[in-house]
């Protein structure tokens, strides 16, 4: 296993281009199982969650080949099975379910199981299958779901933490080829959704509505191939920013759609952080002290969870008290014992985390534990004093297209080492 070694205290300065959006990338690619002519996707970053999703197609029959940043993908005749050792590596893989499904009238897809940050239940996902008229079960861990052909309907598709983007991806799939119109309402409104939309409509769907609560879809007989480019990766960017923020340097972020953004803008700025908007880049530049902001992650266009824990690490810096409210994940809080290693005092109150700022940080070993909580182990060792081992990073490599390099790049020094193979 790899390691990133970190001698933090160095101010960054310089320019990041920001990559595709793996998040728009991956319910994309599912997409393409929709038709029996073949999509090209471009902008698509280098990250194994895309790999592995590219294999996961192949498993199913697709041919799927990648040059640089383009994938291509031809599902002339998949076959419905989702393996269990593929999609329960990675829980963006549910969202092939709605393609096969729509596809080839029945599907077997792995549960996908939890996570660390969280439980992770497809309820929603199941609730919006049987809704378009699939008869759905849960057979040896696997979703069976089948149908003689998928019919429109009107289905409220909102959960307990408010909208779910896979579970909308997924409805939003399968209804493209549905007879009849189908109505989400509680749709997620993320940028991705979005993106995927307009993937589809590019294939000869007929959606109107992504990115509101309401997305109204008009079944077709068939859906062509298509070429795409996804958009730039928001939560890349973000992380970028804080990490400019946080060192106390001067960053432009090229190639990002600050308008996926502003929740962030405006709550960086209140900390005191300057973030200039120039067409398609950022510039975030933080010279005074930090203040202390409170947080509360929602649903877009609210505060993203997945900067969550970046977050937490900048208000380690803002002398006073701030407080992180996590409302869309149950145990998005692995990275606080990382962090307290770090010399961060953080306690936890239910979803919520007082962060006492203003502590100076010192470099240390820390363990990543998932993709985002990584990221912002490696944000802390950048702004702590001294030297930081940040350990089991194929999480970072999961969501980050190579960000060692684009680190380096604005002057961080960091560099990626085999882990010494003693047990822990
Ligand atoms: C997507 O996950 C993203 N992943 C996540 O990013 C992101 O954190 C999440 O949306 C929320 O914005 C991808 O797009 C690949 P949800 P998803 O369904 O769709 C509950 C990252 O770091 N829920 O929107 O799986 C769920 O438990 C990843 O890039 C149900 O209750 O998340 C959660 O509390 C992490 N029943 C809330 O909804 C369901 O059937 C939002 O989850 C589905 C979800």
């Amino acid at each position: 296993m790899e390691s990133l070694v970190i001698n933090g205290g160095i101010p960054l300065f310089g320019e990041v281009e920001v990559s595709g959006s793996k998040n728009a990338t991956l319910p994309i690619m599912a997409a393409a199982l929709l038709t029996d002519e073949p999509c090209v996707i471009s902008n698509v970053p280098d990250l194994s969650d895309v790999n592995f999703m590219g294999r996961i197609l192949t498993t199913l029959g697709a041919h799927v080949e990648r040059e640089g940043d383009m994938i291509r993908i031809h599902a002339r005749n998949p076959r419905g099975i989702g393996d269990y050792n593929l999609v329960r590596k990675m829980r963006g893989s549910v969202c092939i379910l709605g393609p096969l499904l729509a596809r080839l009238k029945s599907a077997r897809v792995s549960m996908p199981g939890g996570c660390v940050i969280g439980t992770r239940p497809i309820n929603l996902h199941l609730k919006g299958m049987k809704a378009l008229g699939a008869d759905v079960s849960i057979e040896g861990g696997y979703i069976c779901a089948s149908t003689r052909r998928l019919r429109g309907t009107e289905l409220f598709l909102g959960g307990r933490s408010g909208p779910t983007v896979l579970g909308t991806a997924n409805v939003m799939m399968a209804a493209t080829l549905a007879e009849g119109e189908t109505v989400i309402d509680s749709a997620a409104c993320e940028p991705e959704i979005i993106d995927l939309a307009n993937f589809l409509n590019k294939m000869g769907a007929r959606i109107e509505g992504a990115g509101s609560p309401t997305i109204r879809i008009k079944g077709v007989e068939s859906l062509h191939g298509a070429e795409y480019s996804v958009i730039p990766d928001r939560i890349e960017a973000i992380t970028y920013a804080i990490a400019a923020a946080g060192t106390g340097g001067e960053v432009t972020l090229k190639n990002l759609r600050p308008e996926h953004i502003t929740a962030v803008i405006d709550k960086m700025r209140e900390a005191g952080v300057s973030m200039e908007r120039n067409n398609g880049a950022l510039t975030i530049r933080r010279t005074g002290e930090l203040s202390p902001v409170d947080v509360t992650t929602l649903p877009y266009a609210g505060f993203p969870t997945d900067v969550q824990a970046q977050m937490m690490v900048l208000m380690t810096l803002a002398p006073g008290i701030s407080i992180i409210t996590e409302r869309i994940f149950e145990s998005r809080f692995m990275h606080v014992n990382e962090l307290a290693r770090l010399g961060a005092d953080i306690s936890q109150e239910g979803p919520s985390a007082i962060v006492k700022g203003g502590l100076p940080l010192s470099g240390a070993e820390v363990m990543a534990s998932d993709l985002r909580a990584s990221a912002a182990l490696v944000i802390a060792g950048l702004v702590a004093s001294g030297s930081t081992k940040v350990n089991r990073i194929y999480h970072i490599d999961r969501g980050y297209e190579r960000l060692d390099k684009k680190l380096q790049k604005i002057g961080a020094r960091i560099k990626r080492v085999q882990e010494n193979n003693r047990s822990d």
